[in-house]
């Protein structure tokens, strides 16, 4: 097996290992390890602060992130897709905070393991919202000769999720994104163990070619859009610049008004 398809697999075999031996004890109010053989402890204050809540088993306002979930799973397991992207029309719609909350409603979710990658080259910023230090990742694996992987992977302590984060990248970040390398690596994901979601956080649509070239390696991209900040032309031309590319639904972030269906249950 080569190391990419090792490396994919990684987040494979936690999902395997959790389901045969240790189950989570719920009553911890949370689905976060608390020890640190997965690589790096999180520290849930920060977590916490940083709105990544979907791991906070007992957080309500954590139910739309597992309804997105639960909704993202379905539409992508009837059609057999393995990768998705998430975007926006422009910067600080919430894109990061979806991707990270998204992929850790998908790892505790049990019947999936979740990939998440940081492919914002221009702005990378997982690690930090999770509260690390960068570390050397996707951007060094691309810029490199390097075909080691696996030891990018950072395990941060949330069974079945496993993170390739990234560093800035100053120039050449589209060819990088759709260059070889990046290319191979996708496809394996795609052909890994079907239980297993990959997430790429994309940089804004509108900024730069990115994410619209990048897009089209993937199966599917969400979109989201910020209440009262994202206009309809930026919606529209955002559309038009994915043309030919799965768009799995948009995601209304930041509501002024609860989008629940059941308004004022909490
Ligand atoms: N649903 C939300 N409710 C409140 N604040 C949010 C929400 N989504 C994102 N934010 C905040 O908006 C800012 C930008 O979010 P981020 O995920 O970094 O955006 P992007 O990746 O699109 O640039 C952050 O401070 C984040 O905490
Ligand atoms: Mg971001």
């Amino acid at each position: 097996m080569d190391r990419i398809s090792k490396a994919i697999e990684l987040a494979g075999e936690k999902r395997k290992a959790n389901k045969v031996g240790k189950r989570r004890n719920i009553n911890d109010g949370y689905a976060f390890s608390k020890t640190k053989r997965h690589g790096i402890e999180l520290d849930y204050s920060v977590v916490r602060r940083n709105r990544i809540i979907s791991g906070f088993l007992d957080n309500p306002l954590a139910d739309p992130y597992r309804l997105l979930r639960t909704r993202v799973l379905r539409i992508m397991g009837q059609n057999k897709w393995r990768t998705l992207g998430i975007t926006s029309p422009h910067p600080c719609a919430g894109k990061t905070l979806t991707a990270i909350n998204l992929s850790i409603a998908i790892a505790i979710e049990s019947n999936h393991s979740a990939l998440l990658v940081d492919a914002d080259l221009r702005s990378p910023n997982i690690h930090e919202k999770l509260g690390f230090k960068p570390v050397s990742g996707l951007e060094h694996y691309l810029q490199s000769d390097a075909e080691e992987l696996d030891s990018l992977f950072v395990l941060p302590g949330v069974d079945r999720l496993a993170i390739l984060t990234s560093r800035k990248v100053e120039k050449c970040s589209s060819e990088l994104l759709t260059g070889k390398k990046m290319t191979n690596l996708v496809k394996k994901m795609k052909e890994s163990d079907p239980s297993s979601i990959a997430i790429f956080d994309l940089s804004p649509i509108l900024l730069g070619d990115d994410a619209v070239a990048f897009s089209s390696c993937l199966d599917a991209v969400l979109m989201i859009v910020e209440d009262g900040k994202t206009r309809s032309d930026e919606l529209r031309r955002s559309f038009e610049l994915l043309d030919g590319v799965n768009t799995l639904g948009t995601v209304l972030n930041k509501a002024k008004e609860p989008q629940a269906n059941f308004p004022g249950y909490y």
